[in-house]
């Protein structure tokens, strides 16, 4: 939290951070770079001009607001507080107390945490990077591409995810060459994000304190790392938003991480006894897909996609399928059998068979929602839209 920094041994990486924290610093651009959730689109959180360029290269809605993210509490201090050398006693002054437990724990780390704006005489912040909310979002990525960048243009970096507004989160560097290529000037590729899904959201300012976007981090970890204050931590799950009413979580009400494709997702019945055998399951699962295609917008699917997870896995085959539903083409790839696994494959997931196999449907086999899954589950349903849900 203090401000040590990831040493950079390789000049070619080193050549390519420096110019990218040359952009951030010292223009109104901005700069693609991986996070160990999903990649961001970085630029100034201090400069209004870049958080313009921001909202304009994803096309993004200017009423939901960014995460600034910085390499550390120091940081944090110094640009958005304007208080250097603080002891280390007190580098966490400026953030309420509920917090301090879970950002020793946590951070650097998937966790976006809710603070009040500074007084308006410091007015550090872009107001665009708040969109005008008497709070920010900041966290601390615990990538080190991530952190060296920061570090290195010693700038609070805004940073939504780097897709284009309304598709699936990018996870790869050829996501967002996909999505953004010629509307930006430089992409960090830093590999594939091992997490796979954004940062959990939470707010500590308001009692009971609220989850507000599930992700990285668990829930249940949340709870348990918290401390007290934590134990009765509520979870944000408004669908729908009505028009002009203001939001905790202003990006909840806007399409999001939807394939071209349609997506239909199978939603596990709590009802444990509903499913037991393979050859139920096979039946059900074929009985979904057969529905589907009676409907007037699915009757002309030629090419379809199966995600499958804990429960399809292993049991399913193309060939199992094509019996009982002819002339159509599948394609079909497990997401993983553990939520670790789904939350890293999802977005890539989603993105292969919609971007590269062109699919037509593709059907998503959910999981519970504990642990991973209600992350997994919130993208999912945004995913597939309300319509799109079915009972498995
Ligand atoms: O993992 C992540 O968080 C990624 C990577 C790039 O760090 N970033 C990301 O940013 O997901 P974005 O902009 O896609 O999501 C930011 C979320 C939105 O749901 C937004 O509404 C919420 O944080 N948010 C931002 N500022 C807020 C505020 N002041 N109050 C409440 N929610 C806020
Ligand atoms: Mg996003």
């Amino acid at each position: 939290l203090d401000g040590s920094l990831p040493t950079i041994t390789d000049p070619a990486t080193e050549d390519a951070l420096l110019e990218a924290a040359k952009i951030i610093r010292d223009t109104d651009e901005t700069v693609a770079f991986p996070t160990e959730t999903v990649y961001g689109l970085g630029g100034s959180s201090l400069n209004d001009n870049s958080v313009k360029n921001i909202y304009k290269a994803k096309n993004r809605p200017s009423d939901n607001p960014l995460i600034s993210h910085v390499s550390s509490v120091d940081q944090l201090n110094r640009k958005i507080y304007l208080q250097s050398n603080l002891k280390k006693n007190s580098l966490l002054n400026n953030i309420p107390k509920n917090y301090h437990s879970l950002i020793k724990k946590l951070w650097p780390g998937p966790l976006t945490i809710i603070l009040p704006t500074p007084n308006p005489e410091i007015q550090t912040l872009s107001k665009l990077t708040t969109a005008d909310q008497p709070t920010f979002a900041v966290r601390i990525p615990s990538n080190p591409v991530a952190r060296a960048l920061i570090a290195l243009s010693d700038t609070p970096i805004a940073a939504p995810s780097a897709n284009a507004s309304t598709r699936p989160s990018p996870t790869q560097a050829s996501h967002v060459f996909h999505d953004l290529q010629g509307r930006i000037p430089l992409i960090l590729d830093g590999g594939s994000c091992d997490v796979g899904v954004e940062s959990t959201v939470i707010d500590g300012l308001s009692s009971p304190p609220m989850l507000l976007r599930p992700g990285g981090f668990t829930y249940e970890q949340i709870v348990r790392l918290g401390g007290e204050q934590w134990s009765n931590c509520k979870v944000e799950n408004k669908k729908t938003v009505a028009k002009g009413e203001k939001v905790r979580t202003p990006g909840m009400k806007y399409k999001h991480y939807s394939p071209s494709a349609k997506v239909v997702l199978l939603v596990p019945n709590d009802d444990k006894s509903s499913l037991t055998t393979a050859s139920e399951k096979i039946q059900k699962f074929i009985d979904i897909i057969k529905s589907e295609l009676t409907k007037p917008n699915s009757m002309s699917a030629i090419n379809i996609a199966v995600l499958s997870s804990c429960q399809l896995t292993d049991l399913i085959t193309s060939d199992i399928l094509l019996k009982h539903v002819p002339n159509k083409k599948f394609l079909i790839q497990s997401l993983g059998t553990d939520g670790e696994t789904i939350q890293t494959n999802l977005f890539s997931a989603l993105r292969k068979v919609d971007e590269e196999d062109k699919v037509d449907i593709i059907f998503v086999e959910g999981i519970h929602e504990t642990g991973e899954g209600l992350a997994i589950m919130n993208r999912l349903k945004k995913a597939a839209g309300e319509n799109n849900l079915v009972l498995f």
